[in-house]
């Protein structure tokens, strides 16, 4: 078979060949034309062989003699490392492209470029497994394609310094993937506040504001690091809440089948030897003190009353504190445990595939604690639903929650999402990591990441992380990592067909993340806001909340926000009498639509 090119797009001949390493001579002639016959790195160039077309990545790139004199002839040298092949059917024709090569290319074959046809085969799927991110760099017509399944089946990571294009490539590929699978479950973590709007229409945006994950989902160390934290003498604290909270949760059992038996299903009942410090079902922080007061009333010694005195203290506070009022915030306890699961998971997915929880301006410690509950409630449902709905775990800023450093994070956290990036896969629970640091990450995450995404990263020790672990024709690509443009990538791994540097496409405007650069000089130029500008800035600080009660301006993400958005719930002074309302009225409190407004409890207080 002879491609129509192939005179024009002949390279030079084999003159070596170590196992997939293989130097090429580039052809002599004028120098005008040996310029022209030498490929970029990355360049995918093709050897025939009797029964297949040989593929290879150009990997480096020299000249050993160099002339001293412009125009005269030189020898050039380039690299290559064999990936693939297209098989050929009895005709002779190429067939779709494989891993690997079966048959080696020898010394003085002919080395050509890639035609157009043989590109579009090794980068391009076209089937409706794949979807299509944007265009290979070699050439703008052959679609860079990824295969859903591979990217999903086995965690992906996306990479790259801060501003080189990370959230815009989420919302890219989630969107695509999303197209195709409009019954998909995601749930992304957005610390930032920024993937609301390029979601609007298929995601359910939660935010502390709208969210109920009750207290009694957390396991013991989420707990014991809410109520306990790093403090000396812990171990006393730490024994008593280890006793008491089982007994809370059988009380509230107990109280339970009292109050309401027709209500217990036969499949509901657990046994109550079953129940441990760990398991996720309800019980009252009222309970947990009332049991901490018994204990008080019993102890006469003073020493030992202390981690008694401590922990009442401390659940009272958090209990008025309105920053921990989507976990403490009700007074009525029910098990809503199966309502917190359909929202976060998107089960049923009720046309909104996407959970977005907008964690930003939560405190680091809260944070931490609520993304651990989060990464272990979709391992375990992975667990107890024997992996058949598989779920997408995003994970953005993902070195603030698995750092490489021992020191720092939360144990709970790494343990739950180190979890997911180690067995997730076997219960349908995949994870998307993206950072701007892959250095500061636990190397062991990054490491169970198949396929990667690796934008512009000028940090010596971040290229040298990601170079560690690839073959040698992906690591040439690396090479380009430092100068790559906003939006570029190296991709490698099961996603993709062969490691190669691509464009992504354009995000249209109302598509992408809230998170575009701000243009200085723009905003600079303009007349500072109204009055009350400031006042309102301030409110929402105090108050924690993006939408506080009072405030007149909008953050840009909130003409975009669901509704749930405006129903938010108050600074801490407030949050007494709203609770005594709330429980007057029993209200559920299943999901945040079925948190009251609070500006209509504020109206119900002031009159
Ligand atoms: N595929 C794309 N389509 C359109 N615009 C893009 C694309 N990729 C990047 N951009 C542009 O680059 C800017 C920065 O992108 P983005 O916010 O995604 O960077 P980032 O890597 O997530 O940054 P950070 O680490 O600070 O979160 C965007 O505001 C957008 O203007
Ligand atoms: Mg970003």
């Amino acid at each position: 078979m002879t491609s129509p090119d192939k005179t024009t797009s002949r390279i030079g001949r084999i003159v070596a060949v170590t196992g997939a390493h293989a130097v090429i001579l580039i052809d002599g002639g004028s120098d005008a034309d040996a310029r022209a016959k030498t490929p970029e790195i990355g360049t995918l160039l093709r050897v025939d062989t009797p029964r297949t077309i040989s593929l290879c990545i150009v990997s480096a790139l020299s000249s050993p003699m160099p002339s001293h004199m412009p125009d005269e002839p030189e020898t050039r040298i380039i690299e290559v490392e064999f990936l693939g092949e297209l098989p050929r059917d009895e005709r002779g024709e190429p067939m779709h492209f494989r891993r690997g090569v079966s048959c080696y290319p020898s010394l003085g074959d002919t080395v050509f470029r890639a035609s157009k046809h043989e590109l579009a085969k090794a980068y391009a799927y076209h089937t409706d497994m794949a979807i299509r991110v944007g265009h290979i760099t070699q050439d703008e017509a052959i679609p860079a394609m990824v295969k859903v399944d591979d990217l999903l089946g086995k965690h992906f990571a996306i990479l790259g310094t801060t501003g080189t294009g990370k959230s815009c490539t989420v919302a890219l590929l989630l969107r695509r993937i999303l197209e195709k699978n409009p019954q998909g479950h995601v749930l992304l973590l957005d610390v930032h506040r920024e993937y609301a709007h390029a979601f609007r229409d298929i995601a359910e945006v939660i935010s502390p504001a709208n969210m109920n994950l009750p207290f009694w989902l957390l396991n013991f160390e989420e707990i014991v690091e809410i109520l306990i934290g790093q403090q000396p003498n812990r171990e006393a604290d730490v024994e008593v809440l280890r006793e008491l909270i089982p007994i809370a949760k059988l009380r509230f059992m107990n109280n339970q089948r009292r109050e309401r038996p027709a209500l217990q299903r036969a499949r509901e009942q657990i046994e109550p030897s079953s129940i441990g410090v760990d398991t996720p079902v309800p019980y009252r922080s009222s309970d947990l003190i009332g049991l901490l007061d018994e204990h008080l009333g019993k102890l006469e010694l003073r020493g030992e009353l202390a981690p008694y005195k401590r922990l009442k203290s401390r659940l009272e506070a958090i209990n008025r504190d309105s920053r921990y009022a989507f976990m403490f915030g009700s007074l009525t306890v029910q098990d809503t445990m199966s309502q917190v699961l359909s929202r976060l998971f998107r089960i049923p997915v009720n046309g909104k595939p996407i959970a977005i929880l907008e964690l930003g301006g939560l405190p680091s410690e809260i944070i931490n604690v609520v993304v651990s509950v989060l990464a272990r409630l979709a391992f375990d449902f992975g667990v107890w639903s024997a992996g058949r709905i598989p779920i997408t775990f995003v994970c953005e800023e993902a070195h603030r929650y698995v750092p490489v450093d021992k020191t720092l994070g939360f144990e709970p956290t790494k343990r739950s999402i180190s979890r997911i990036a180690k067995e997730g896969r076997k219960y349908g629970i995949s994870l998307c990591i993206v950072s701007q640091r892959p250095a500061e990450l636990d190397a062991t995450i990054l490491s169970q990441c198949n396929t990667i995404f690796s934008m512009r990263l000028a940090n010596e020790r971040d290229q040298e992380i990601l170079r560690a672990g690839i073959s040698d024709a992906a690591s040439s690509l690396l090479d380009f990592m430092p100068t790559m443009g906003t939006g570029e990538a190296i991709t490698f791994g099961e996603g993709v067909a062969l490691p190669t540097r691509i464009k992504f496409d354009t995000l249209p405007a109302d598509e992408w993340p809230m998170s575009n650069t701000a243009s200085v000089t723009g905003s600079w130029a303009r007349e500072m806001p109204e009055d009350g500008f400031l006042q309102d800035i301030v409110l929402r600080w105090r108050a924690q909340s993006f939408a506080p009660e009072g405030t007149v301006f909008d953050m840009p993400q909130q003409a975009t926000f669901g509704q749930q958005q405006q129903t938010s719930p108050t600074a801490a002074d407030l949050t007494a009498p709203l609770r005594r309302l709330s429980a007057a009225a029993n209200r559920p409190v299943g999901s945040g639509e079925e948190r009251p407004s609070l500006a209509s409890l504020i109206r119900q207080i002031k009159s």
